[in-house]
């Protein structure tokens, strides 16, 4: 029997993405093999993502589109997966009439279930529950062979005024750590060097578990399994960065010298309207703490420009705050109003042109404090994960420092998966580029 083909279009978080490798995972035993052409598809998913008006239109967009490829391809099986499937429900099929397939991120498990009832009824089916117990263990066909993601909580219990992950993700559940300890060592066996450890608060893992295990000792029993070099995990929340967190970073070898910290606002007025349930000042006393513990600590963070009320001396503030900490990289976007949050119903919403001329002068900032950052780096020797062959320029090899730099070098395919030494010879505001150097033991 000749494999059906899977076609799948993520939008979205690393949440998603793997979302994404356990739904083919699990497909995988019902048959189906990915393709990249959506074309030659028996079934075509579009996991979709609800963080912005703008990623939430891309979907429904696409999902339109494939729906016309079911003019020549009658039995393609049309699916939505992801944040906005759970938010509408049952409401897309009337605005989506090729859809054939709806599940929310909870009910991942249910796929084979879902796509076998498809094949005996002829009308979609939906699957949008409430999650209710831990994450359900699945398994993931992932693409990549040296780093690996792995999902130890999901959804969140903090409101965030501006956030729709409360209502697409629903309330914070730990997998059992047992279970996660499991995973990473089958990872370790199958090669894998690095695991990115994900959650939407990943740091509050294990608060709704009665096993005693907090994120710090989750770190440390991963950090004893044999194989595995290196531990990131995203995204925190400053305010469950506890002083036995920030020490367990600096005392485990494996976990890396970088954090993904989200800051949202350098003014404290703003924050505060945020419900972020931190100041400028505690957040100072984090960074200030891990820079004091863990030499070469490197910070990345997210902003959001135009929250409701930001005035011009608070968005001051956060180009402030940019500056302060130095950031090694800034992911920012402009606020975006979002169903059934309470900044929604804000009155005081910034206009769309002050929002763009704001996010033009943070990313003139952030560019050059990039690039200062990254040639700073320059005839140090760092070191690397080699991943593989470079999208850019197939004849060259890119990798990660532990302090998550992209760096491009020459190397040999016969490397990926392994560390070596590089010294830089060039930067730019998003990456490094240098030159092996033989390790010691060579
Ligand atoms: N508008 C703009 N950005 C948002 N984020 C979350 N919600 C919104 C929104 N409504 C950003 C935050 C978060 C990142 C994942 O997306 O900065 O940290």
């Amino acid at each position: 029997m000749t494999a059906k083909r899977l076609y799948i279009k993520t939008f979205g978080c690393q949440m998603n993405v793997h979302d994404s490798e356990r739904i083919s995972g699990l497909l995988r035993n019902e048959g189906y093999r990915l393709t990249e052409k959506p074309e030659e598809a028996d079934m075509i998913i579009v996991n979709t993502c609800s963080i912005r008006e703008k990623s939430e239109q891309k979907g429904y967009s696409d999902l339109g589109r494939f729906a016309m490829l079911k003019h020549d391809r009658p039995g393609l099986i049309l699916g939505m997966a992801g944040c906005v499937a759970q938010q509408e429900g049952e409401k897309v099929l009337k605005r989506h009439k090729g859809l054939d397939l709806v599940f929310g991120s909870s009910n991942i498990a249910n796929v084979p279930q879902m796509v076998q009832t498809i094949a005996l009824k002829s009308q979609p089916v939906v699957m949008v529950h409430e999650p209710a117990g831990p994450p359900k263990t699945t398994p993931a066909d992932r693409k990549d062979r040296v780093r690996a993601w792995v999902s130890i909580m999901e959804g969140c219990d903090r409101h965030c005024a501006f956030c729709v992950v409360p209502t697409t993700r629903g309330r914070e559940r730990s997998r059992p750590s047992a279970e996660i300890v499991q995973e990473v060592t089958h990872l370790a066996e199958a090669g894998y060097k690095e695991i990115t450890l994900l959650g939407q608060t990943v740091n509050s893992y294990g608060k709704n578990r009665d096993e005693g295990v907090d994120f710090a000792d989750l770190l440390a029993m991963l950090n004893a399994i044999h194989g595995i070099e290196r531990i990131r995990f995203e995204s925190p929340h400053p305010c469950d960065m506890t002083p036995k967190l920030i020490e367990t970073m600096a005392d485990l070898s494996k976990v890396c010298e970088y954090l993904h910290l989200p800051l949202q606002s350098g003014s404290d007025a703003v924050l505060e309207r945020m419900g972020r349930g931190y100041t400028m000042d505690q957040y100072r006393r984090i960074v200030a703490r891990l820079r004091q513990l863990v030499p070469g600590m490197a910070f990345s963070t997210d902003i959001i420009i135009g929250f409701p009320g930001e005035a011009e001396d608070d968005f001051q503030k956060t180009l402030d705050a940019v500056s302060e900490f130095e950031f090694d990289n800034v992911f920012y976007f402009n606020y975006s109003r979002r169903p059934n949050t309470p900044a929604n119903r804000f009155e005081d919403q910034v206009p769309e042109a002050i929002k763009e001329v704001r996010f033009e002068r943070l990313s003139i900032l952030e560019k050059r404090l990039a690039r200062k950052k990254n040639q700073a780096l320059i005839d140090t020797v760092l070191e690397v994960l080699v991943e593989g062959r470079s999208k850019r320029d197939r004849a060259n090899f890119t990798g990660r420092t532990r302090s998550n730099k992209l760096v491009h070098f020459g190397g040999a395919d016969d490397e990926i998966g392994r560390l070596l030494n590089v010294r830089i010879a060039s930067a730019g505001s998003t990456y490094l580029e240098g030159i092996p150097i033989p390790s010691r033991s060579q």
